[in-house]
């Protein structure tokens, strides 16, 4: 099959009074219906790179490719773009409390976000819904159908949005840290949904997180960032081997029950990274 998601070259910079903030520099990568993580540590730019693969702002984007299942995402006009978000590609904000509408229920947001995408009657998009959020781990799914954003719990909020973004059978779906505020129960459930969307659907997936041991074992590929930048690619199941500096500091600043440490060694960072290739 071929490649749903290419982008190459892509670059996001923000204008401050200090200059210009280089966020993604120079990304170039291809993917397949796969789970694709991305890593790398507090402001490396994943969540700015999520962005502006569905060309959300409000950063500047610069990108010489980026096209998916065919279409060229540079080329859509403003009201095509919207159509495609949400049906073929969405995105799991990092924080959906307030990427949730707080004025509407967080059923009739999940209904909307159903009907938009297929002709189906009020009732059934409720039914759908109901039976997602049960599935992601809710237990009064009817309750938490009528309530409002600010009466549900972090975790509540984070699996309503999650239930939002895959009611429209999305073929990329892009999670960022979508179980942080999960615990390790509910977080299961909500991970074999997902893993049930990638190997039953077919849909492609990126997986952004802080918890390299969750990515190494969910995902098919990992993407490790550093500012702005792709520092290295390897297979999920031999992160345990990557071999750049960047990343054997990330993986030895995991906690290890089996290892005490009283310092965590210091990550290593080296400005030549950043530098653009000549
Ligand atoms: N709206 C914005 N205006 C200015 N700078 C921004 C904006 N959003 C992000 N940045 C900058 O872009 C860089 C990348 O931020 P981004 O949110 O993509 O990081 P991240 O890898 O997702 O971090 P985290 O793991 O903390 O979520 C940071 O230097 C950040 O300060
Ligand atoms: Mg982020």
């Amino acid at each position: 099959m071929s490649a749903p998601l290419r982008v190459e070259d892509m670059n996001v910079s923000f204008e401050g009074p200090l200059g210009a903030t280089r966020a993604v520099r120079g990304v170039s990568f291809a993917m397949n219906r796969e789970r694709l993580g991305i890593v790398g540590e507090s402001g490396s730019g994943k969540s700015t790179l999520a962005r502006a693969l569905l060309r959300l702002g409000p950063g500047r984007v610069d990108c010489r490719a980026m096209t998916f299942d065919g279409i060229d995402l540079l080329d859509l006009s403003a009201s095509a773009m919207r159509a495609l978000r949400g049906r073929r590609i969405a995105m799991i904000p990092q924080d959906p409390a307030i990427a949730l509408n707080p004025v509407m229920t967080v059923g009739r947001q999940i209904v909307e976000a159903c009907r938009a995408s297929e002709r189906v009657a009020w009732r059934g998009a409720k039914e759908k819904a109901e039976a997602l959020l049960e599935r992601v781990g809710i237990r009064d799914p009817e309750r938490i159908f009528r309530a409002y954003p600010h009466e549900l719990s972090g975790g509540m909020a984070q699996r309503a949005m999650i239930a939002m973004m895959v009611i429209a059978g999305p073929d990329l779906l892009i999670a960022d840290e979508p179980t942080s505020a999960l615990d390790l129960s509910v977080r299961h459930r909500v991970l074999t949904m997902l893993d049930e969307l990638v190997t039953e659907r077919g849909m492609g997936l990126i997986f952004i997180s802080h918890d390299l041991d969750l990515i190494a074992s969910f995902c098919d590929r990992i993407i490790v960032m550093y500012g702005g930048r792709i520092l290295e690619t390897c297979a999920a199941g031999e992160l345990d081997r990557a071999t750049h500096p960047y990343t054997r500091g990330l993986l030895a600043a995991r906690p290890r029950l089996e290892e005490p440490r009283r310092l965590l060694p210091a990550l290593e960072r080296d400005p030549a990274w950043l530098e653009d290739a000549p």
